[in-house]
């Protein structure tokens, strides 16, 4: 209760002062909730609108693949140079410090490995991703895929259901199956129905035309790295992105399996969020790695 001792008359009303509204900053998100817009603050850069986002989560399928055998080692000290941490829960509670202070964009789907048909995934409960405080739930869509793809839009549907109850903005990725064309109709095609059938986020690949990709997805479209390249073509490939439209990079391979994993992090964050170009980018990777 306040002391009533000293209560003042208010005369700061602003009166023709008109109130501020805003568009929201981060495409697609404007008619979001206050919850699910505050967890995509936490995502996309305020002032670049752009996120740098780390991917950690090829164990759920791969198993402790090539830089990923000790993630307390190898993607710790790398997790204060990320916008974002995207990873699996088995990863998040046993080796992701609590006290962080990063958004995670939980991997929330499961079901097979790389040993037998990838893809025929469950979903997690949205109350476990509440518990884990997920700024975003991701999960795989396989389109074109026949076995599989019913199946993995209805769970990104029946997601975009239940998480967005809570908050949570949904992130569809975009998998490719071997019979795809790695080409900017398919990823087009893929990256539109991720945003149509409710994802607030995309992941997919970068291709030649890419522009069309990201204009006809009314979402951002982040993208993933893809199988490690030398450091310049990577950062390369995140400037052409950009210059594409992308909203950012959701990437794993290309950082963590790098001679110098931070130095790359560090190079792609400034392509993305500064504008330089890959061969400045290039430059202060080989100066960050020499000091
Ligand atoms: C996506 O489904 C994967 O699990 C990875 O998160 C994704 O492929 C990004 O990692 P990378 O840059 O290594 O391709």
């Amino acid at each position: 209760m306040p002391d009533l001792d000293d209560l003042r008359e208010g005369s700061r009303y602003g009166v023709g002062i008109p109130v501020k509204n805003e568009a929201f900053y981060v495409k697609g998100a404007s008619n979001l909730s206050w919850g699910a817009k505050d967890r995509m603050t936490r995502i996309f850069n305020r002032k670049s609108g752009r996120s740098v986002m780390l991917a950690f989560d090829h164990g759920f399928i791969m198993g402790p693949t090539s830089g990923l055998e000790r993630i307390d080692l190898t993607v710790q000290p790398l997790m204060p140079y990320a916008d974002c941490l995207m990873c699996s829960r088995g990863i998040l509670q046993t080796s992701v410090p609590a006290d962080i202070n990063k958004p995670i964009c939980l991997r929330s789907d499961a079901g097979t490995t790389i040993l037998t048909n990838l893809n025929d995934n469950v979903v997690m409960d949205v109350e476990a991703a509440v518990n884990m405080n997920a700024s975003a739930m991701a999960i795989m869509l396989s389109i074109g895929d026949k076995e599989n793809e019913a199946k993995t839009v209805a769970n990104l549907f029946h997601l975009a259901d239940v998480a967005g109850k809570f908050g949570i903005p949904v992130m569809g990725i975009t998998a490719v199956g071997k019979d795809m064309q790695r080409d900017a109709r398919y990823f087009g095609l893929a990256s539109r129905i991720c945003a149509e059938n409710g994802a607030n986020l995309v992941k997919t690949y970068y291709c030649e035309n890419f522009a069309n990709v990201v204009s006809a997805c009314p979402v951002p479209i982040v993208i993933a790295g893809g199988k490690k390249l030398s450091e310049l073509q990577a950062l390369d490939m995140c400037y052409k992105a950009i210059n594409d439209g992308a909203a950012g990079v959701d990437m794993g391979r290309n950082v963590f399996q790098s001679e110098n994993p931070v130095a790359m992090l560090k190079a792609v964050s400034a392509v993305v969020h500064d504008g330089i170009t890959p061969q400045q980018g290039f430059e202060m990777f080989n100066d960050l790695s020499n000091k």
